[in-house]
């Protein structure tokens, strides 16, 4: 069967390869499932992965089989399988299990260990193609009236999961009542965050480069959140105006930004940062102003990255509740579809240089 594969450590080197069909008999447990996929996402991480800044193949292999974000139905379960059944919509989370005691209570995402299995990423294949099995633990079913969000479960489970980790935390403060997020950056993990605060009841201001009118702009204000453009509008004037927020989420792709937020954070409040920076920049700041304010005001810095099934569960829920509180908004984060594996290159090519897509993503196959 066809997949879409790089071979890590040469630039540029996504291409078409003819794979082996997977079988059930992979795990003799009986809690395999195989899975028709139907769509996979990618995002920045792709990108990263054939430009070969990041990613390596299985033990044994010279390839790479790209694709973390997924979007499947069942075709076959193995006979000790409980959670899904054939034909039942799912998707699949990332990680898998490494040795360490996080990774062997479920938490994976919360690895203490270097060393990452990441589906598509780094030593295990993803999912852009036309089959894949996996354990039962690992799949995630969709509600039907879910599918229109289909590759959004998985941006979704770690915006979900940053904003479950900073109310987690925030349980040192015995009584939490957060009123004003902000959110930096639009982009899909923005956009998400920005709608998994909006329904924990915050005021929420999403904030960008581009001035509106813009499609993030109307997908925020969609779900009744701010849109501030800092081309028109500077982060002290917003503070003059709301106070300092309780919790920012900064998803701008900027170590500089995630820095520069903490000037603005409000007493006891929490900073997630979700960015992945892979370069080496420097940046000034006023650090013992910062230092100063966050000892004074028992403020908190959180990183969050991937996420476990129970992420997964969390986001779909937040999805099926979002589309209905403001319908038709979420799924205009699904920009830019390329149809069938073999418009690899052009699905690359709206990835790198489509500066206004939110989500590009590839139409495998129809049920
Ligand atoms: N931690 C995790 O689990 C996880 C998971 C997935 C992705 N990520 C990371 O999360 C980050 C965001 O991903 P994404 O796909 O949402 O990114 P994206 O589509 O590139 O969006 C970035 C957003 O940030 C805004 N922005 C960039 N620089 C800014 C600046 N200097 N000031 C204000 N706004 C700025 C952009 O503004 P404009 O719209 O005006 O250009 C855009 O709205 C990336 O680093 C990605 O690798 C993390």
């Amino acid at each position: 069967m066809k997949a879409v594969a790089v071979t890590p450590g040469t630039p540029n080197s996504v291409h078409l390869k003819d794979i082996p069909m997977p079988s059930l008999d992979k795990y003799p447990n009986g809690k395999g499932v195989l899975v028709k996929v139907l769509k996979v996402g990618v995002d920045a991480t792709d990108k990263e992965i054939n430009d070969a800044l990041y990613g390596n193949s299985p033990p044994g292999d010279d390839h790479l089989v790209l694709g973390h974000e997924s979007f499947g139905i069942v075709e076959e379960v193995g006979p000790n399988v409980t959670k899904v059944k054939k034909g039942d919509y799912v998707t699949a989370t990332v990680r898998r299990p490494g040795g360490s005691i996080y990774d062997q209570i479920g938490t994976y995402d919360m690895t203490s260990e270097e060393t990452y299995y990441e589906r598509g990423i780094n030593l295990l294949h993803g999912y852009m193609t036309e089959y894949f099995v996996d354990e039962e633990d690992y799949i995630v079913k969709i509600p039907p009236g879910l599918k229109h969000l289909h590759v959004l479960m998985e941006p979704m489970s770690c915006a979900a999961k940053a904003v479950q980790q900073a109310f987690e935390v925030q349980r040192r403060m015995k009584v939490w009542r957060p009123k004003v997020a902000w959110v930096m950056g639009a982009g899909q993990i923005g956009l998400l965050s920005t709608l998994t605060l909006k329904l924990r009841g915050l005021q929420v201001y999403t904030i960008a480069r581009s001035p509106a009118p813009s499609l993030k702009a109307e997908i925020t204000e969609g779900m009744e959140a701010t849109y501030i453009s800092t081309k028109e509008r500077s982060l002290e004037d917003l503070v003059a105006e709301t106070g300092k927020p309780d919790i920012i989420v900064e998803a701008t792709g900027s170590s500089v930004i995630a820095f520069e937020s903490m000037k603005y954070l409000g007493l006891n409040g929490v900073l997630v940062l979700t960015s992945i920076t892979g370069s080496d920049t420097k940046h000034e700041l006023p650090t013992d102003k910062i230092n100063i304010e966050w000892v004074l005001g028992n403020k908190l810095l959180l990183g969050s990255v991937n996420a476990n099934s129970e992420h997964f569960e969390a986001g779909i829920k937040d999805l099926a509740l979002g589309d209905v509180m403001f319908p038709n908004v979420i799924q205009k984060i699904l920009t830019n579809p390329v149809d069938g594996l073999d418009n690899y290159q052009e699905l690359i090519r709206l990835l790198v240089e489509e500066k206004s897509a939110l989500k590009v993503y590839m139409n495998v196959a129809d049920e």
